[in-house]
């Protein structure tokens, strides 16, 4: 993107933000306010047209911005927030930063932040606090608030009001101004806020640092369109917007040239990849069609939502070979009027239906998914719903989760009649069924062999290493370290609620990977 359109979209940004809510909110501060946040204008959906960019490079005077400096990236939340700091870390590195795992040594300390629940956004307030000694130790420290908790009004007025030692807040969207953004914070050394609300274009070339060299994230499509009732994301996130085809593709093959063993498509509603090319039927069983042809031993994709996992996709993944037989399947509740309030668009019958798909298609799947309990007005019966939907599927994980109001989403205005109470001994009782049916789904491990791709030394003992099946099982055993970023074959001793113990018995060939 050059220059005059940075700049040109930067105005029209601005003036898409005017509404006098946020005008008003914000004029005490508005030197250092260039673009403030605005949930009215996230929630709009737009028909432009996506602009694709292969353009991205670091400005000429941005150059060696980093020199002798040191930056440091920390990250909450989901898989995207995880890969949006591999790239983020890739502008630091042209930018001629390094990294560093302290924050001590840094010059630059980023918060990529997670907005789903309260609590998510709570540490990041107390992480701030934190960092106030460090900034008062040394004045030249630059911090910033990036991910999106920064695209709330309310978070990003609470950051001005009370936060004075942040130099930066910068949203979702504005990812590749990073050069601009430090370079204003340098000069400036008064806050610099940078949040558009509304999406910006798909950039293609913006460089990454991926960690590690066995497994890698791809990003398939950004935004959500789906606005279930209690969730953010289509907020901070902007509208959905899909990755080309054949990007994707050629990303994957690259990664799959340089050794990568498995790769993760990412976005917040894979399955409705595609739905936004005008010019093309394409949808994410084509691209997984095509994606199986590549020569990588492992491609997963998450996560998924119900009501576009169409039949395609359930045939193509039934082709198995490198396609993975675990699938990550939100339910969020077991009962029909919960689902409705929730605007999750199907019924209990419906996603029981589903899932018999793709059982029937695919036998020996592995099926996760997320909960959520204590929604406004879920009454104990309902609440029952989710517990027998739960055993009926026979799910082999989940995470669960107590609703968290989230300002600004429409589940937020009702009125949440669920005492605290209710809510934590629900979460405990539908925990103890989750560990109970993923006990038993471990326990037919036991004397099995399974291939497992070897991640590292096993986090509790470093002569231990850990990996995980093609279901996503976590298997700890002994094995030599040369093992590590292959596959291999480990026969199983012992299954506990939530991993497996077994012994290392070969190498796969590369050939005799599935
Ligand atoms: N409260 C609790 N859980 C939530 N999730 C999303 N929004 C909320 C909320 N407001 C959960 C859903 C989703 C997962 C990523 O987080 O279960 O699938
Ligand atoms: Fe949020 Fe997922 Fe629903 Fe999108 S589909 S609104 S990301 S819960």
């Amino acid at each position: 993107m050059n220059k005059m359109n940075e700049k040109q979209r930067l105005d029209s940004q601005q003036a898409n933000s005017s509404d006098k809510k946020s005008e008003k909110d914000y004029s005490k501060y508005f030197e250092r306010v260039i673009t403030a946040p605005s949930l009215k204008d996230a929630k709009k959906r737009g028909k432009e047209e996506v602009k694709y960019h292969n353009d991205f490079s670091i400005p000429e005077e941005f150059r060696g911005m980093g020199d002798g400096r040191k930056f440091y990236i920390r990250t909450y939340g989901c898989q995207m927030n995880e890969h949006d700091t591999e790239v983020m870390a890739g502008i630091f590195l042209a930018l001629g930063y390094e990294p560093t795992d302290s924050t001590e040594d840094a010059n630059v300390i980023l918060l990529n932040t997670c907005a789903i629940r309260e609590n998510a956004e709570n540490k990041v307030f107390g992480e701030l606090g934190h960092l106030k000694a460090l900034k008062m130790e040394n004045p030249d420290l630059l911090i910033g608030v990036c991910g999106c908790m920064s695209q709330e009004e309310s978070v990003v007025n609470k950051i001005l009001k009370t936060y004075h030692h942040v130099d930066m807040i910068f949203g979702t969207h504005n990812i590749h101004r990073l050069p601009h953004i430090l370079n204003e914070a340098y000069l400036s050394k008064e806050m610099v806020v940078e949040v558009w609300s509304k999406e910006g274009d798909v950039i293609e070339n913006l460089p990454k640092v991926r960690r590690g060299n066995i497994k890698a994230w791809v990003n398939i499509m950004y935004g959500c369109d789906k606005f279930c009732t209690y969730c953010i994301v289509p907020y901070t996130r902007g509208k959905e917007r899909s990755r080309r085809p054949d990007e994707i593709i050629q990303e994957v093959r690259h990664l799959a040239a340089q050794g990568y063993q498995e790769v993760t498509l990412l976005g917040q509603n894979v399955n409705a990849y595609g739905k936004d090319f005008d010019d093309i039927k394409y949808g994410l069983g084509d691209l997984m069609e095509e994606l199986r042809k590549i020569d990588i031993p492992r491609i997963r994709f998450t996560t998924s939502h119900p009501r576009d996992f169409d039949d395609h996709l359930i045939k193509v993944l039934a082709k198995g070979g490198n396609l993975m037989d675990h699938i990550h399947l939100p339910v969020q509740s077991g009962s029909t009027d919960v689902l409705k309030i929730m605007a999750r668009k199907y019924t209990r019958e419906q996603y029981l239906e589903l899932v018999r798909k793709i059982k029937a298609a695919i036998p020996d799947v592995a099926l996760s998914t997320d909960i959520i309990v204590g929604y406004p007005n879920e009454t104990d019966e309902q609440f029952e719903e989710t517990m027998s939907l739960y055993r009926e599927v026979g799910f082999e994980a989940a995470y669960t989760f107590i609703y968290s109001p989230r300002e600004g989403t429409p589940a937020a205005k009702m009125v949440d009649n669920v005492p605290l109470e209710v809510k934590k001994e629900r979460l405990q009782r539908l925990n103890n069924l989750v560990n109970e049916l993923s006990a038993q789904a471990m326990k037919k491990y036991e004397g099995q062999m399974v291939e497992v791709l070897v991640d590292g030394e096993s986090k509790n003992n470093p002569d231990v290493l850990a990996g995980y099946t093609t279901k996503n099982k976590l298997v700890n055993f002994k094995g030599p370290k040369t093992a590590i970023g292959k596959i291999v074959k480990v026969k199983i001793i012992e299954a506990k609620t939530w991993s497996l113990n077994g012994e290392m018995v070969e190498e796969l060939e590369a050939a005799e990977v599935k």
